[in-house]
């Protein structure tokens, strides 16, 4: 993934911190390529990558503790450049020669920092005396033999150190976070200056690389992409394309339970825009009458993965060459089977799933990439905002957001709603900070009154959630005239719908979705 072959990435070392994917996307922020490993990998494991430079993030556990997590001796004779963060910086201590206390108050939260040298970390025009973000027991009362204290904060002494000849340096504060404003700076100083290393992974080396593997990969061959609509899938697809050309056939099947023009606006930029071949097999029929009469959840969603299947395998019938598939695997897909402390794990969920049964090699440009990053590659390559900056759609569409049998009136409903949900976050400026906005259509109705008459109608359920990977949610604190609209717009514009609801649980204990 590196743009020049001799420079590996940057290791951040993951001691079962929530910050260890942080400090990656700080990295690449920095434009040096960063990789996440598991701190039991042994030290010819981690030479063998060819690191630039080592992180060790923080965690959660105290360097005094029995089974607290450890690394390789043999990773301090690699003259690799390391920094220690929290965590991190009391295990570099500890394990070269300096002393961390356990003290009887420790530090949380915004703490003002004084620099007393500006060695690496704090060179340039850095205040001298800064805010950081402290979560720590522990303190650095010695720094490691070689090293010298270069900030501290009222309660620990040694909140930096640097060994500038033996490129190691250790923070006590988080300098990945927000709350710490030069976090980022310091970061970078550690990057360029501690690791002499360059800011040269760029979007557009990205594309290069990709474009150059994906080449190699498939050389004269035919290859093929399953379009759901998301932007991972979108994106693989663009960047192969950009690659293979018309080696490459994608097929969209339009299950009739996609989002209200959905099906339209993939044509459209897939086809029209980016020139791709495309197989846009409209199947909403064969999937109305697949799903007639199912109310089960499990049920439904079977029977929409196996049909999906089948209609997949019709249309890549005259594509018996293909002997590639692209898939649009996402970096923390790959990091959380990878790194062995990886407290969550994902159960995922396939475009449309896929059967494992399909002889392919697969292609999968987006590995390496977080979803912001492949947003960017995205709009490199040149699709519209509407499809990078497009929320998660789960491959079973709307059949999963109508509760009870699905029926083409109670899709046409629910995209009516949905759109309505979707354009109103639009117009109030929350897209992106949302994570997913959208209607729900539950299987009961209830009486109402509309102008002089009785209705007796469905209500719509709205769901609008913040998260940052969808394992965890919370609902979405959205304004109450923002509801108001959403709410008055749906009842006036979607006939059938008398009423509608704001879901107020965070996941756990709810999901994103209702089933
Ligand atoms: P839940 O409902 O489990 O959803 O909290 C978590 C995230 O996954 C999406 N989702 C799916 N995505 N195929 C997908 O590609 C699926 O079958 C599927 N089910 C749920 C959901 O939209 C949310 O972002």
């Amino acid at each position: 993934m590196n743009t020049e072959s001799t420079v590996g990435p940057v290791l951040v070392v993951d001691f079962g911190a929530q910050y260890a994917q942080l400090i990656a996307r700080r990295v690449r922020e920095a434009h040096v390529f960063s990789e996440i490993i598991g701190h039991n990998l042994t030290a010819a494991e981690i030479a063998a990558k060819n690191p630039a430079g080592i992180i060790f993030s923080g965690g959660p556990a105290s360097v005094h503790v029995d089974g607290a997590p450890s690394i390789d001796q043999g990773v301090y004779e690699l003259g690799v450049p390391i920094l220690g963060i929290c965590y991190g910086a009391q295990l570099l201590a500890r394990d070269l020669g300096g002393e961390v206390s356990r003290t009887d108050r420790g530090e949380y939260g915004r703490t003002e920092l004084t620099v007393v040298a500006d060695d690496v970390l704090f060179s340039g025009a850095q205040p001298r005396t800064q805010s950081v973000w402290m979560s720590h027991f522990d303190t650095i009362t010695v720094p490691p033999v070689g090293a010298t204290v270069t900030a501290s904060t009222p309660e620990t002494p040694a909140a930096a150190y640097e060994d500038v000849k033996n490129r190691r340096y250790g923070v006590q504060f988080h300098p990945e976070v927000v709350h710490t404003p030069h976090g980022q700076e310091l970061l970078e100083h550690f990057l360029y200056d501690g690791c002499g290393l360059a800011p040269s992974w760029t979007m557009s080396s990205i594309i290069d690389t990709q474009v150059e593997l994906i080449r190699a990969q498939v050389g004269t061959g035919r290859a093929i992409c399953g379009l759901s609509g998301g932007v991972d899938s979108a994106v693989a697809a663009a960047l192969v394309h950009k690659a293979i050309g018309s080696q490459l056939t994608c097929v969209f099947v339009d299950t009739g339970l996609m989002r209200l023009g959905e099906g339209e606006q993939v044509v459209e930029t897939f086809q029209r825009h980016q020139g791709i071949e495309l197989i846009h097999v409209r199947a909403g029929d064969r999937f109305f009458e697949r799903l007639a009469g199912i109310t089960d959840p499990e049920e439904k969603r079977k029977a929409i993965g196996e049909l999906f299947i089948r209609v997949f395998e019709d249309a890549k019938g005259g594509l018996e060459d293909a002997k590639f598939l692209v898939q649009g695997t996402l970096y923390p897909d790959v990091i959380e089977s990878g790194t062995k402390d990886a407290a969550k794990i994902k159960s995922h969920h396939n475009v449309g799933g896929l059967p494992d049964d399909m002889d392919f090699e697969l292609v999968e440009p987006l590995r390496a990439l977080f979803k912001d990053e492949v947003r960017k590659v995205g709009t490199e390559l040149g699709l519209p905002d509407e499809i990078v900056w497009r929320q998660p759609f789960p491959g079973p569409g709307l059949g999963v957001r109508i509760i009870g049998e699905v029926t083409p009136d109670k899709v046409e409903m629910l995209q009516k709603a949905d759109a309505i949900v979707r354009e109103e976050v639009k117009a109030a400026g929350l897209e992106r900070e949302i994570w997913q906005a959208f209607a729900v259509l539950p299987d009961i109705r209830s009486v109402g009154v509309m102008g002089d008459e009785r209705t007796y109608g469905f209500p719509a359920i709205i769901r609008a959630v913040t998260s940052e990977d969808a394992m965890t949610a919370d609902w979405a604190r959205l304004p109450y005239d923002l509801l108001e609209r959403m709410s008055s717009r749906i009842i006036n514009e979607v006939p059938g719908i008398n009423r509608v609801a704001y879901d107020i649980t965070s996941k756990p204990p709810g999901t994103i979705e209702w089933e």
